[in-house]
């Protein structure tokens, strides 16, 4: 089985998640697991006043995704920053690009499931998480949740989510990360 990550990461929280997914899912027998950035759509001036050229630069590695790498997929989780509530502007561009997708029925009945990012505790993670599924659902496919109550977490049945603090001190927790 093809399993496909892709995300985007400002300041490098939603990234720590996504290394979290792919150590799971490599667990997983007779898959393989291919993580892959969605493609900057900020000029780079704005990314050094936010002060995310430094956090950018420890995920250059990671490969910018493609509609082919999406088509390829049996199953993919995506993650994204909370945008006010939203996700964010680069994956909302990206997913504007994926008509010919849509018109083919490349992802129809294939599993996924959303992860996010917020500054706050109630920060928009819900939201964000049910933008991203309004989009997949128009692509025909089985959302996959997750939730927890034992402790504080970011995780809610929308799915997996951080809290990164104001200013970014806080990291994914390990609950978060299982
Ligand atoms: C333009 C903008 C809007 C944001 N909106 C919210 C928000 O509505 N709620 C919130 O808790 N955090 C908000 N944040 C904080 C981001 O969600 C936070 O920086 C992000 O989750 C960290 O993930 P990253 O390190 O992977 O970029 C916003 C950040 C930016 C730059």
């Amino acid at each position: 089985m093809k399993f496909l990550i892709l995300y985007y990461s400002m300041f490098g929280h939603v990234h720590r998640m996504a290394e979290a997914v792919a150590d799971g899912a490599r667990d997983v027998p007779d898959t393989e697991v291919i993580l892959c950035r969605i493609p900057e759509t900020l000029p780079p001036d704005v990314l050094e006043k936010v002060g995310a050229i430094e956090p950018q630069k420890s995920i250059t590695h990671i490969p910018v995704c493609t509609l082919q790498d999406l088509a390829a997929a049996d199953a993919m989780i995506f993650g994204t920053p909370t945008r006010f509530g939203n996700m964010c502007g680069q994956m909302r561009q990206f997913f504007d690009t994926t008509g010919g997708i849509w018109k083919a029925g490349s992802l129809v009945g294939k599993v996924r499931s959303v992860f996010s990012s917020s500054a706050t505790q109630h920060g928009g993670q819900e939201p964000t998480i049910l933008s991203v599924h309004t989009t997949l659902l128009y692509h025909g496919m089985i959302i996959a949740g997750q939730a927890r109550l034992d402790e504080i977490t970011g995780c809610s049945p929308y799915g997996t989510s951080t809290i990164a603090g104001n200013e970014g001190w806080r990291w994914p927790s390990e609950n978060e990360l299982a």
